[in-house]
């Protein structure tokens, strides 16, 4: 069985400081309780803000199990994009996935589905792992449009690739009414048709399909649980190192189980 990829996104929290302090207490838990490496059956991951990308490069390591990410990233390789940071660019400051497609950042700053495709499209081609959020709202879910939408984001953004660039995407599935403080934790029989969907889909043709919104200690082993579900994309949870590192418990069991 492939690894659980279990990680989380920073979004825009954490000083340099408070960055560094979580990137050390993870290094120093795998370090003494996994001899280094990653919990058995789980593949780990991290995704600061840029602004921390390098600092939390240095405290794991160049050799660390755990995967580092950045949030967005442009899809030319450099020129006059004031503001925007490349993808040449997160991998010289140590990263090697590349979050596309957030909601946030479809709500907030644009993002469509033509972005989200120059933007995988660019991190293949610079060798870092696409990690493609898709996610539908409220309305659509109760609409009962919720795999279709899903289905649709995923096809554009994936549109054009090989069977070999497919296989390097990883897709978060993470619905928008169960992402952050206002939203409300999905229920195991909500996501089993959206991930049959997607499994149907993109099962063992793409590196993992991850659930994502109001993961917490409580619902992480379920949500593990459903079918093709491969890992879990966490926010608040997984801010506090604690957190993450129990998920990581968690994954590990679920691995072994
Ligand atoms: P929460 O776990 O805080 O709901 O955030 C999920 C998320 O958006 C991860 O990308």
């Amino acid at each position: 069985m492939s690894p659980l990829w279990i990680g989380t996104s920073w979004k825009m929290t954490k000083t340099l400081a408070e960055g560094r302090v979580w990137a050390e207490g993870l290094r120093d838990h795998l370090a003494s309780e996994h001899g280094g490496q990653a919990p058995s059956g789980v593949q780990p991951f991290v995704i600061p803000s840029f602004t921390a990308t390098t600092a939390v490069r240095g405290v794991l390591g160049e050799d660390s199990p755990v995967l580092l990410g950045v949030q967005n990233a442009h899809w030319e390789d450099e020129g006059a994009w004031t503001g925007e940071v490349s993808v040449p660019q997160a991998r010289d400051a140590g990263a090697q996935v590349v979050e596309i497609g957030h909601s946030e950042r479809r709500e907030h700053f644009g993002e469509t589905v033509k972005t989200t495709r120059l933007k995988v499209a660019a991190a293949l081609r610079h060798g870092l792992t696409p990690l493609l959020c898709i996610g539908e709202s409220a309305e659509v879910k109760d609409a009962g449009g919720s795999s279709a939408f899903i289905l649709e984001q995923a096809a554009g953004a994936l549109e054009g690739l090989s069977a070999e660039e497919l296989a390097r995407v990883v897709i978060a599935y993470e619905p928008i009414w169960a992402i952050g403080e206002k939203g409300r934790p999905a229920t195991v029989e909500e996501l089993v048709e959206p991930f049959a969907a997607l499994g149907e889909q993109y099962s063992g043709r793409v590196m993992g399909l991850l659930y994502g919104g109001s993961v917490n200690l409580d619902n992480a082993a379920e949500l593990l649980g459903i079918e093709h579900v491969a890992g879990l994309f966490v926010g608040r949870t997984a801010w506090k190192l604690e957190g993450y590192l129990e998920l990581l418990r968690i994954a590990e069991a679920h691995a072994a189980s």
